[in-house]
């Protein structure tokens, strides 16, 4: 009776993730062309819904009242062009090299606008927004957004990769370069100054825009040196090297998220750290924490957070499991327009996790830690921290639930999106009524990354594998790495083995403490620990039988932490 209980229970639930993923399918393909047409609508000289846009200027949205959104902001636009010039250069859409170069036009005019926050040499490159004619904005507004320049320049040097290798570099050191330089040069000498956040209301140090700004000089400071510009090589990355310090102390290890702000007096949970982590996606980087990867274990834990703090408030996510997708917006604070839930953050919530599936899959294994653990727990009561092999059923297992997770969110986003498509900028919390500005530019290009994230796509690498903390960096928080321990020990039924050494997180050489490694892939034992970085590290494996413990034989293990990266150590029981 209770094994014919179990499989109806399982055959349901199987039922509706399937009906769910076919939902999702259809709705990536009736969203996509729409999503692309809202993107297309809203960019000069010829969109329809942005009439009076300079060639090659994105109107945030049409929307002229409560809110009037008619105008054209430098973040908007270059995470549009990221994505436009990301399908140019992939090849998937090759008919949109007119706006591409007509984009490139636009922000360098707008570069020289003399405008509240100063010239182009005197910090006119932070202004946020311009009119859609090119000409400065000069209301009141939160100023300087030092994220502006840092996207542009990522949007350009993708497209200036592309042509070096299309055998056109002489375009990108003549014209393009110009340009980036500006930007680049603006970036490296201001990063360290406060700048509004993203959202345009917390003057501090913000993790997006600090995220992204390492991410340009890095980018910038390698274009450079490949087409000869060396006299910038080393300022770019000697400041790229001291914004990846700084990202790192805006970790905060309990409960496990990144603090957006460092003001503004919040919570600190917010979409922001999760755009962070889908625009410094780097497919080759693994899951590495230092530049907070899709998969590492701290921005999966802080996917969770962030998620969870919007459970409780919207109505809309009454009665929803707690290990499902809900509605989630910008921070749970929010009261603008009614402080909704975003299309983009749901899409963005979505991409983070397809992207983490990507690189699981190309790497033939995820790794749980003490850190991601409460977000895989969400997905198995019963796993424990190490690394499973693709070929194990734990992987299948857990990989198929974090998709139809992240196929939750987009299903969140198509519950609420109107019979025509159209994406606004919010959906209300107490019913789902698309609000606040129509045709919100970027929620139609966070749908189209979303998608071709799902969809098993990537962009370009931008150097993000193999960096490290350097050695001199030093913040509030010591850099940490995690370590995944396996050790080959044949037991009998009743024994365990545990994992104990010289360091606090190895429990400081406790035997009742130390930690119990899991033998789901018997006779390796597996567990994975975050150990401070490039730290001299003493070990043993303990068997405990009933309270008995034997030790391994001597000499203690010994080996030093990396300063990135995730190590993985392969034991035989002495
Ligand atoms: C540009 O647009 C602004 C805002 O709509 C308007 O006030 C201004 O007159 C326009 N300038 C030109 C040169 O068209
Ligand atoms: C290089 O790219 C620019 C910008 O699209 C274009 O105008 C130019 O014709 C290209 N040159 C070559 C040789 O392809
Ligand atoms: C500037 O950098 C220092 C050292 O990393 C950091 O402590 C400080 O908070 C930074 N200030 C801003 C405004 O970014
Ligand atoms: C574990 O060790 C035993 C004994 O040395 C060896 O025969 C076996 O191949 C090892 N298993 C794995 C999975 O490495």
């Amino acid at each position: 009776m209770w094994r014919s209980l179990r499989l109806v229970s399982a055959l349901g639930l199987c039922a509706s993730a399937f009906a769910q993923s076919s939902t999702v399918d259809s709705y990536t393909s009736t969203e996509s062309p729409i999503a692309k047409a809202g993107v297309l609508a809203n960019i000069g000289p010829s969109g329809v819904k942005s009439s009076g846009a300079y060639p090659g200027v994105v109107i945030a949205s049409p929307s002229t009242t409560d809110p009037d959104y008619l105008y054209t902001w430098v973040r908007d636009s270059s995470l549009v062009f990221k994505m436009l010039i990301d399908q140019y250069t992939s090849g998937q859409d090759t008919t949109l090299r007119a706006h591409i170069d007509n984009f490139i036009a636009a922000e360098a005019n707008l570069q020289q606008v003399t405008n509240p926050s100063g010239t182009v040499s005197t910090g006119g490159l932070g202004e946020p927004k311009f009119n859609i004619n090119e000409t400065a904005f000069t209301g009141a507004w939160g100023r300087p957004q030092r994220d502006g320049p840092a996207l542009r320049s990522i949007s350009m040097i993708t497209y200036a990769n592309w042509l070096i290798a299309n055998n056109n570099e002489s375009y990108v050191t003549d014209s393009l370069w110009p340009i980036i330089k500006l930007d680049l040069d603006y970036v490296m000498n201001n990063w360290n100054e406060t700048t509004f956040d993203l959202w345009e209301e917390v003057d501090s140090s913000s993790f997006f825009t600090s995220a992204v700004q390492h991410r340009a000089l890095r980018q910038g400071s390698a274009l450079a040196a490949e087409i000869g510009q060396s006299s910038v090589v080393s300022g770019y990355s000697t400041q790229a090297d001291n914004i990846l310090c700084f990202l790192q102390s805006y970790w905060n290890p309990s409960p496990g998220f990144m603090t957006a702000n460092t003001g503004g007096g919040r919570s600190g949970r917010d979409a922001n750290t999760v755009l962070t982590s889908i625009h410094v996606f780097d497919v080759e980087a693994g899951c590495d924490g230092v530049t907070f990867q899709p998969c590492s274990d701290i921005a999966l834990s802080n996917l969770k957070v962030y998620v969870d703090s919007f459970r409780e408030i919207y109505s809309i996510n009454g009665g929803i499991r707690a290990d499902q997708a809900v509605a989630t917006g910008r921070y749970p604070e929010d009261v603008y327009q009614g402080g909704n839930p975003w299309y983009l953050a749901s899409f963005a919530v979505a991409e983070q996790l397809y992207d983490a599936l990507i690189v699981w899959s190309n790497e033939g294994s995820l790794t749980v830690t003490d850190v991601s653990f409460p977000f895989f727990q969400q997905f198995d009561t019963n796993i424990t921290p190490g690394t499973y092999s693709s070929s194990t059923p734990i992987y299948s297992s857990l990989t198929t639930a974090i998709r139809n997770f992240a196929d939750g969110f987009v299903a969140m986003a198509a519950k609420y999106t109107p019979s025509g498509g159209g994406l606004a900028e919010q959906y209300t919390r107490s019913d789902g009524t698309p609000t606040s500005a129509v045709d919100l530019t970027w929620s139609y290009a966070s749908a189209l990354t979303a998608f071709n994230a799902r969809a098993g796509k990537t962009s370009a690498s931008w150097g993000a594998s193999c960096l490290s903390v350097s050695p001199t960096c030093s913040t509030s928080m010591a850099p940490t790495v995690p370590v995944v321990f396996n050790v080959n020990a044949t037991t009998v039924v009743g024994q365990n083995i545990y994992l104990t050494g010289s360091v606090g997180a190895l429990t400081d050489w406790s035997t009742t403490g130390a930690i119990l490694m899991s033998s789901a892939d018997y006779p390796i034992w597996s567990t994975a620990v975050t150990l401070p970085a490039n730290t001299q590290i003493q070990y043993k494996y303990i068997i405990v039988d009933n309270g008995e413990v034997t030790w391994e034989s001597d000499p203690n293990n010994e080996f030093t932490t990396s300063m990135s990266g995730i190590t993985t150590i392969n034991d035989v029981w002495r």
